[in-house]
């Protein structure tokens, strides 16, 4: 981005400039208000802006995840504002965003894209701009079919990591290790897709998104027991994480109470920066609530913010580790996997490690006798 400031990138607050454009694309966050439904404002606030300016022979894409309907119901009528009609005097699609943040191998020009017009033109016209700079545009009927594309491929995701959540919990009580079953099931070349399970779901998009569907299949009548189902599995996993906590320290004739857990990955993905909607988020809440103090310490985040307080991420694991009664991983960064059980446990308090995303292979664990290893998905010797 850097290499193509004011060469041909021009940010700017002028709204005025949007006239000058051939192609305007909307791609502004959408959240959800404290009753988890869908926040529109900033596609709304966005639509307003360019009503004002818009010109006629334009061409406006909305990018923003949301629910099917949006770019007809929403966005449609704020452009209309403008007097033009669209279709005949601007053009109006949508085309949902994929970025997989810190994937080498799939970027934005190799990754597919799909978009979908208010009517065939409009399709055309949207695809003939993305195929000028991705390798593979994907035509659909219309806006809902696109908004429905990206609804599809979140709440997948967010249903399968909900089953393999569920699935390690049942797992855990069997004795059974999660992990070597996936790797194992894993081996089938076809019709199974590894998921894994961990202390849930985070970033802006998978965590979000499916209440996007929720709230339109409950417009229509439909009670969408599946994808709400999903995600309070996921969000039960960091309770799971904090009792697994609360365990490792009555092994050791501790409480949460007056502890000190080292908290080691504050990022909702490995080997990212980005903590939006982090598990450690509400794990950190909970474990201060339950009367521990926290360190917290992840190689790509400086800090995190939490409802009691905000929290600076240490120099180094030594020093997040130093002092701990229990050390908890959350975030599987290929730098924790450098790391042995015996060298980490040693400067604790008391050898007490909660593993919640497998950076601790069965075949690899301590040997030390008083080592108490607990994750989810795996053995665990209560
Ligand atoms: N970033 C991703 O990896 C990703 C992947 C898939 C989908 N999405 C979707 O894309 C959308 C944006 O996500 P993001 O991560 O880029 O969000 P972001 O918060 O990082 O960036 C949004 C940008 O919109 C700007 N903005 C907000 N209101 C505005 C307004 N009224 N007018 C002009 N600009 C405005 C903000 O200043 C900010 O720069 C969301 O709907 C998200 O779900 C993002």
């Amino acid at each position: 981005m850097q290499a193509c400031l004011n060469k041909s990138f021009f940010p700017t607050f002028d709204s005025e400039q949007l006239k000058k454009c051939d192609f305007l694309i909307i791609c502004v966050p959408t959240p959800l208000n404290e009753a988890c439904e869908p926040n529109l404002d900033y596609v709304k606030a966005a639509c307003h802006t360019i009503s004002q300016n818009l010109q006629k022979g334009q061409f406006v894409i909305l990018e923003s995840t949301t629910y099917p309907g949006t770019t007809e119901e929403v966005v449609l009528p704020i452009l209309e504002e403008s007097k033009l009609k669209a279709g005949i005097d601007f053009g109006l699609a949508y085309s949902p965003e994929r970025i997989d943040p810190g994937n080498k191998r799939y970027t934005v020009e190799n990754t597919p894209k799909v978009v979908g017009g208010i009517n065939e033109e409009c399709t055309k016209i949207a695809a003939f701009l993305y195929g000028s700079l991705i390798q593979t545009v994907v035509q659909v009927q219309n806006t809902k079919i696109a908004e429905a594309v990206k609804m599809v491929e979140n709440i997948f995701r967010n249903v399968n990591i909900a089953l393999v959540n569920e699935l390690s919990i049942i797992f855990e009580k069997m004795e059974i290790d999660s992990w070597e079953v996936i790797r194992a099931a894993a081996s089938k070349p076809y019709g199974y897709m590894p998921f894994y399970p961990g202390p849930g779901v985070g970033g802006h998009c998978i965590p979000l998104d499916p209440y996007y569907m929720s709230y339109k299949a409950k417009k229509y009548g439909i009670i969408p027991r599946f994808i709400e189902t999903s995600g309070e599995i996921n969000n039960f996993m960091k309770v799971h994480a904090v009792n697994l906590v609360e365990c490792g320290l009555n092994k050791v004739n501790k409480n949460m109470y007056g502890s000190t857990v080292a908290v080691l990955g504050l990022a909702y993905k490995k080997n990212i920066e980005d903590t939006r909607e982090a598990p450690a988020i509400n794990i950190i809440e909970e474990i201060v609530n339950l009367g521990a103090k926290v360190k917290v310490y992840d190689p790509f985040v400086q800090l995190i913010k939490t409802k009691v307080g905000v929290f600076h991420s240490e120099e180094n694991i030594y020093n997040a580790l130093r002092g701990a009664d229990c050390s908890i991983f959350l975030t599987d960064h290929d730098f924790f996997r450098e790391f042995s059980l015996e060298e980490l446990s040693k400067l604790m308090n008391s050898p007490v490690i909660v593993d919640c995303k497998n950076i601790v292979e069965a075949n690899s664990r301590s040997n030390l006798k008083e080592l108490v290893y607990l994750g989810i998905g795996k053995v665990n010797k209560y």
